[in-house]
């Protein structure tokens, strides 16, 4: 709920948009096209996200969800570890659903930490701010509006307490191999040895299974992938016609890397903002996500190749999903 815009705001907001404008024009004049998923969350587009985490196939967030319901007092007691102070950073809260079960253990465990959800969303943070007190009481939250490693900088500056961070959802999974690699020795490098990262992991499994959440009956996967394109006619005054696209996923049981394209049905051209002709092919693909999937074993090389080592392995009942915790070395 925005009451009124304060200069900064305006713009933060117009520096947004240039760079939306940016890294669309250079990902659809590229070869092969593409578009980055990091941008399919509008408002649209996390009304859609939801509607996905509760349709029938989309099983990840269930998963997940049933790791911090049933496992919730081992998993706090993997954070406690021993009762120093801590902080405990998410990145990527979202809603934060999943951790207010874990949120919820360690205040009745008289645990002492303070909770700090970074998110690119400032509508996210403030709403964060504001409820978790109110459904928590007495939990400490700070939200830290901004990117992952420049926030995280900031819960360095502002706290010499030892860290738990928490990455859930798979959304390292949104990287292919060697960038998610990299993301966590990047996370590694913001903490101190002995600090800890909980990250949330989906597993290769019946690769059925896999394509079906990608594929959703009621298709909602594809008007999730069509809303980016919806995105750029409204913010970047561009004439996408919608139906001239179809949603095609992938997936590779062999790699674990299941893919998403948009396929144009058509010889057409798409003007942005009154200039940028962007040409397609009849066929032509939109590279729009990859949602990559792990082997145990894989999970925990990862571990290890960003500088860490595995300490507990939480499994839902199915074993579709992991959510492990790391030590850093
Ligand atoms: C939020 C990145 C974990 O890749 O499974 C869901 C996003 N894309 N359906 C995923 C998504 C298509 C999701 N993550």
């Amino acid at each position: 709920m925005e009451l009124s815009t304060t200069p900064t705001e305006l713009i933060t907001s117009k520096l947004k948009t240039q760079q939306f404008y940016k890294d669309v024009i250079a990902g659809l004049q590229g070869t092969p096209k593409r578009l980055s998923s990091k941008y399919f969350y509008d408002a649209n587009g996390d009304k859609l996200f939801q509607d996905l985490m509760n349709c029938e196939e989309y099983y990840p967030t269930k998963c997940e969800l049933e790791i911090f319901s049933e496992k919730t007092a081992e998993l706090g007691e993997a954070m406690i570890n021993g009762g120093d102070a801590f902080d405990l950073i998410e990145l990527g809260a979202g809603d934060a659903m999943k951790s207010s079960h874990l949120l919820k253990y360690l205040l009745k465990k008289k645990a002492d930490f303070t909770y700090l959800p970074i998110d690119i969303s400032d509508n996210i943070i403030s709403y964060l701010n504001i409820t978790l007190p109110v459904i928590l009481p007495g939990l400490k939250v700070t939200g830290l509006n901004g990117e992952y490693f420049d926030m995280l900088t900031k819960a360095n500056v502002s706290s010499n307490r030892r860290k738990v961070v928490m990455f859930l959802g798979s959304n390292i999974g949104n990287m292919p191999v060697n960038e998610a690699i990299d993301f966590c020795r990047q996370v590694r490098e913001h903490l101190s040895a002995g600090d800890r990262m909980l990250i949330g992991i989906d597993l290769k499994k019946n690769p059925k299974t896999i394509l079906a959440a990608y594929n959703d009956k009621e298709g909602i996967t594809k008007r999730f992938n069509l809303n980016l394109l919806d995105r750029i006619n409204r913010e970047l005054n561009a004439d996408f016609n919608l139906g001239q696209f179809d949603h095609y996923p992938v997936y590779d049981p062999e790699t674990g890397s299941c893919k998403s394209y948009l396929i144009s049905l058509a010889d057409q051209v798409v003007k942005i903002n009154g200039k940028e002709n962007i040409h397609f092919l009849k066929d032509e693909y939109i590279f729009m996500e990859i949602s990559q999937k792990y082997t145990l074993e894989q999970t925990d090389q990862m571990a290890i190749a960003s500088g860490f080592k595995t300490t507990n392995h939480f499994f839902d009942s199915k074993q579709w999903f992991i959510d492990a915790v790391w030590i850093a070395e």
